[in-house]
């Protein structure tokens, strides 16, 4: 295959609480991997894909595909964090691929047609694609404070030039491939994929992402989920 997506789906879900790792929790009754995963591979431009599973519960999540007959999914273990998480499914990749997807397992809602569209911005050219939309909150800076004191804000970025970065993310593979080979496992702070690439100092383009993208991070996303799953079926 020529395009790839790569799930990593190895966290934890610390935000989301106790219970299950987060991919593994269910909404309308199927775990969110399995969302993620179908939602991927409906998109006419991926021809394969790789799963980041915890990395105790790789033959979990391999019978967990199978059982959802997603037998063609490749699954790797994952490592401690995110960055490490994916640089293990970029290094499961065969080298017939030449644009690569990375996509939150945390993301089971994302439309086809937003993975597709980031495929073609980079077939047309960009080396590294983020789906991204405007911000509807004011973000403020602060001096971080851990205990409960009140945070003093530094700044306010001009909201007109914010944009909050979705998954999937798509690259030139040898781009995102050089970007993790740069950066310790830990990934230096950097939050998304993207950022890795912009500190090679290659270009990154923001196209449109779309509102069913969200991540399901906190308790109350779970019920956003289900509420979305629910009006698709209606
Ligand atoms: N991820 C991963 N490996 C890690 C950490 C995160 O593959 N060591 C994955 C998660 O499974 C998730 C995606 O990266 O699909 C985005 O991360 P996030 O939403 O932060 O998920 P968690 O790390 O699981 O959640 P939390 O930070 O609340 O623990
Ligand atoms: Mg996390």
């Amino acid at each position: 295959p020529r395009t790839a997506v790569v799930i990593p789906a190895a966290g934890r879900g610390v935000r989301l609480g106790p219970g299950a790792p987060k991919a593994l929790r269910e909404l309308g009754g199927t775990p969110m991997l399995i969302h993620a995963v179908r939602a991927t591979a409906r998109a006419r431009t991926v021809g394969l894909v790789v799963v980041v599973a915890p990395p105790d519960g790789a033959w979990g999540v391999r019978s967990l595909l199978d059982a959802h007959e997603l037998t063609d999914v490749a699954v790797v273990p994952g490592g401690d964090t995110r960055q490490d998480s994916v640089r293990r499914g970029l290094a499961a990749l065969p080298d017939t691929v030449e644009t690569v997807l990375v996509h939150d397992a945390a993301r089971p809602l994302v439309p086809h047609e937003t993975v597709d569209a980031v495929v073609a911005a980079v077939r047309e050219g960009a080396p590294a694609v983020v789906p991204a939309l405007p911000v509807a909150d004011t973000v403020k800076q602060v001096e971080p404070r851990t205990d409960a004191e009140p945070e003093p804000v530094t700044g306010t970025p001009d909201r007109a030039r914010l944009r909050a970065v979705q998954t999937p993310q798509g690259f030139d593979r040898e781009v995102l491939a050089r970007a993790h080979a740069r950066l310790a496992p830990e990934g230096e702070g950097a939050t998304d994929d993207a950022g890795m690439v912009e500190r090679l100092g290659v270009e990154v383009v923001v196209v449109r992402g779309h509102e069913e993208a969200f991540k399901v991070t906190r308790p109350l996303d779970l019920v956003l989920a289900e509420a979305v799953l629910a009006r698709r079926k209606a």
